[in-house]
Parts: structure tokens; sequence; C-alpha cells
């Protein structure tokens, strides 16, 4: 074969390969959908890598591969090889391109990252904190109203001025592509412009402690008028803080919040009727009958062991197996809601105690 043919045998092998590669490197690292106008810089950006990473593999394997398959050693051949000193031009050519070809990324990846960083018009500002294993966002611009999810409008720029409380935590939300650091100690920043609606998840992606695998949030982007009719009704909802214990137990006995758990009101009544389970009215700090044929004094420690450990004991007169008996994990659900959207630590069960002793007959 001609020296000619063996280069355009390499030329169109190094092609083949360079595009079979790069098929396989799109398919093993598939990226999440797209869905942040972030996205699409760094997308293209991985493209490039891919298919730098493709050709540059594919030329010098095809190369080794092609030299010592085609130019290998014949049976009976005992000459030396040629004995080939240095290829100047060779030589300043694999040097020149890998530099200009690194520069070049260095470059690209430079003006993509300004471009991320950079303001941009009708910003809007959400304060993000982080802390062992959880995380809370505030909205300076919503009169300062405080979720434990990340509600975002669809198509404008979003400033997260972000804090943590504790150690490292890094925010990620791998459809928007971008990351950031929380750092103890000052506020980082990071700009994200969601261009799909939908629901994502944020993920800590920064091991912080034991729970770091779960510290997650729910993000949601909505529509403009969705944002505007969520913000509306989270400023209405009732802020646990400003209650008393008196008035969060009320709520707690006739509506918990977010409608999917059981309220006290379905068994036990407040005017002294009997229901599935007994009057809540008089009931603090009287003689409760047993079944078991004992009396108890209804005090905190008894209504805790109540609400926690319902079968333990039951009432004179009602049935065991009637009260749920996972209320321990509903209210420290409710609680960990409270505190990631208002910070502050709230008893369901001395809130409910409180009530109770408002209910003498
Ligand atoms: Cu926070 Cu990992």
């Amino acid at each position: 074969m001609s020296k000619r043919n063996h280069y355009i045998a390499v030329t169109a092998l190094v092609i083949v390969t360079s595009f079979i590669l790069y098929f396989i490197l799109r398919m093993i690292y598939t990226l999440p959908i797209a869905a942040s106008a972030e996205a699409r810089p760094i997308d293209q950006m991985f493209t490039g890598h891919f298919i730098a990473i493709a050709f540059l593999f594919s030329l010098i394997m095809v190369f080794m591969l092609y030299s010592a398959v085609v130019f290998r050693r014949r049976p009976g051949d005992e000459e030396d090889g040629p004995h080939i000193h240095s290829n100047t031009t060779l030589e300043i050519m694999w040097t020149i391109i890998p530099t200009f070809v690194v520069v070049g990324f260095g470059v690209w990846g430079t003006i993509t990252l300004n471009g991320l960083v950079s303001a941009k018009d009708n910003e809007m500002v959400v304060k993000v904190t982080g802390q062992q294993w959880s995380w809370s966002f505030e909205y300076p611009e919503q009169e300062g109203l405080t979720s434990p999810k990340l509600v975002l409008p669809v198509d404008r720029t979003i400033v997260l001025q972000m804090e943590s409380k504790d150690v490292l935590h890094s925010f990620w939300v791998p459809e928007f592509r971008v990351k950031q650091d929380l750092v103890p100690g000052r506020t980082t920043t990071l700009r994200i412009t969601p261009t799909k609606l939908g629901d994502y998840k944020l993920r800590c992606a920064e091991i912080c402690g034991l729970s770091h695998a779960n510290m997650m949030a729910d993000v949601q982007v909505v529509t403009t008028a969705g944002f505007n009719s969520w913000v509306e009704e989270r400023l209405q909802a009732p802020v646990y803080a400003d209650m008393t214990p008196e008035e969060r137990g009320a709520i707690w006995y006739s509506a918990p919040p977010g409608g999917q758990y059981a309220a006290c009101s379905g068994c036990h009544s407040i005017d002294g009727s009997v229901m599935a389970g007994p009057t809540w009215q008089g009931i603090y700090g009287h003689e409760v009958q047993l079944t078991d044929g004992t009396a108890v004094t209804a005090d905190d420690e008894y209504i805790r062991n109540s609400i926690l450990n319902p079968n333990a004991q039951i009432v004179a007169g009602f049935q065991p197996n009637i009260m749920p008996q996972n209320f321990g994990d509903t209210f420290a659900a409710i609680e960990a809601e409270i505190q990631a959207s208002e910070g502050i630590q709230i008893d369901m069960i001395a809130d409910i105690i409180a009530y109770m002793q408002t209910l003498q007959e």
C-alpha cells in the first residue's frame, strides 16, 4: 500500500471512531433535561468537550493500533527498523495545536462563567439558608415570606443569596446545571433563570454530615401568575410563631396544616359529647378511669403518652386501636415544616395540652 493510501485509511478510521466514541459518550453521560437559561451554554461546553475527547482519543489510538497491526514484523524479517531521529514540523504542530485547544477551552469557560454570574434585567432575590440538614428560603421582595420549598417564576432571573448556619453545603439542582457552595460566615450568590415549568429537587452537593444524603428540598417552577397566587396564599397562611400555644392547640385540634393529617376533632369533642374517643372538655387535671380498673390523673405526662402510645392507657368505655398510632411521626413532620418555614421549634403536644387546659366545664 502506498504512503498516501495509509494516510487515507488512518484519516477515515479516525473520523469513524471519533463519531462512534462521541455517541457512546453521549449515551453514557446523559444529562437531565435543561430547565434553565444557564443550562444551554453549559451543555454546549459539554458537547465541545465530548467532541475534543472523542477526536483526541481516536487520533492517538487509531495511529497506535494501526501502526502496531499494519507495520508489525513479518515472519523471517530480521532487519532493524529504520532509524528516525526527529520531525521538527510534527513536534511544533503537536505543541502548538494542543496549546491553542487548551487555552481555547479556558477562554470559552471564562466567557461562559462570566455570562452566568453577571447581573441580568429584572432580577428577583431569594435568600437561601442551609443548615444540617435542611434548606429554607426567604423572599425579601415578597414581604419577607419564608418557605421550606423553593418556588420560582419561569423566565425570570433569580439571584440566590446563600448562607450556611453551620458547615459547607452546596446548592445543586441538576436540571439548572449551575452549582454553588454555601460557606459559613459569608454570602455566596448564584443566578438561575428557570425556563421550564415543573417540579425539581434541590440536593446538597457537599458532604456535610450524617444526613447529607437527605438534605433535599422541593423546587417548583411555575408561571408568573402561579407564583403571584402562591405568594398571596403564603402571606395569608397562619404564622404559628406569632400565636399562643392555646391558639395553636386549637388549630391542631380542628385543622392541622396540609390537610393530609387526621384532626383530633374527628374523634374527640370539646363540649362533653361522647364520640369515638373521650371528650376533651374538663379532662385536664381530672381523674380518668381506665379499662384495667385503675385510675390516673390526666396530667401532661398522661396526655403526651395517650397521643404517642394511644393503646397504652385506654379510658373505660372506649376501644383500643381506634386512634392512629403514628401521631408521633405526623407531628414530627409538621413540626419540621414549621421549623423550616418559620424558624421556630414548636411542640405540638404541649400546644394541645395548653388548649385542653382552656376546655374546663
Ligand atoms: Cu448539606 Cu450536604
